[in-house]
């Protein structure tokens, strides 16, 4: 049974004072509850001031954004995996879309990168989505297949067990037009059997894949209702308490499949 996660990814936003006060009031709202496991990915300046408050709450973990491949060295303005795990840090995102995008991140970089964070003992979540291009020339499936193929690459499935897929289409995020659960449930589909075919049955089973891009309090429900769907990563909703605990609200009341 693959336990949901909730992940919440801040991107650019809050100061450490701003996260500090937000993870206080929100871990005050955030019951545990073992069948849903919750990550907060602040920007990396936050990182250790909400590790300090997270001390006592245990049932929030912490996650980066991105990281570097290699541990150290002459990399200016880039932070490694050490660096994270030493900050508190369990998880980390892998090739957001965002990061693609706007800073010309490629597949093979991203495989280094999940390969360092697996090295560093960090759980990455591998994110991956089609433009809307893309999706209008049927070439949904190949796309976002190829990067976890990609992303994944030469792992055997031992060393997926750690490892979580975000499927995020690029244009879902941040647009307020979310994929349809059906078209979620297509494309989570696709990337299952993708992991069946490259690794094994077993390994296919045991991988979680997120939903990712407008994720809102309003269409949770329906996405996490779906057995395919193993959880959210959520941006612009888990910026005020209420969405974000809205969400998580949806993912522990989902049904248990
Ligand atoms: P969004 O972002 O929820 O604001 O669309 C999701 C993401 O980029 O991970």
């Amino acid at each position: 049974m693959r336990t949901t996660l909730i992940v919440g990814n801040w991107k650019m936003n809050k100061t450490a004072s701003e996260a500090v006060r937000f993870v206080r009031e929100l871990a005050g709202v955030l019951a545990k509850d073992p069948a849903v496991e919750i990550v907060l990915a602040p920007p990396f300046t936050a990182l250790e001031s909400v590790h300090g408050v997270l001390g006592s709450v245990s049932h929030l973990a912490l996650g980066a954004q991105n990281l570097h491949w290699e541990s150290q060295g002459a990399f200016t303005g880039e932070i490694s995996g050490p660096m994270l795990r030493d900050v508190g840090c369990t998880y980390v995102i892998v090739g957001h879309s965002e990061r693609r995008t706007l800073f010309g991140e490629q597949d093979g970089d991203i495989h280094k990168k999940i390969r360092s964070a697996l090295a560093n003992g960090l759980r990455p979540i591998l994110c991956v989505g089609e433009s809307l291009d893309e999706r209008e020339l049927n070439r949904t499936d190949a796309v976002v297949t190829g990067q976890v193929a990609a992303g994944l690459a030469e792992l055997t499935a031992e060393q997926l067990k750690p490892v979580t897929i975000a499927y995020e289409p690029v244009w879902a995020i941040g647009t307020g037009r979310a994929a349809t659960t059906e078209q979620a449930v297509a494309v989570h589909r696709a990337i299952r059997a993708s992991i069946a075919s490259g690794w094994s049955m077993e390994a296919a089973n045991r991988m979680r894949i997120l939903y990712g891009g407008s994720v809102t309090p309003q269409n949770a429900p329906s996405l996490l209702r779906e057995s395919e769907i193993d959880g959210a990563l959520v941006g612009g909703a888990c910026l005020k308490t209420e969405s974000f605990a809205t969400i998580v609200l949806a993912a522990k009341n989902r049904p248990v499949h």
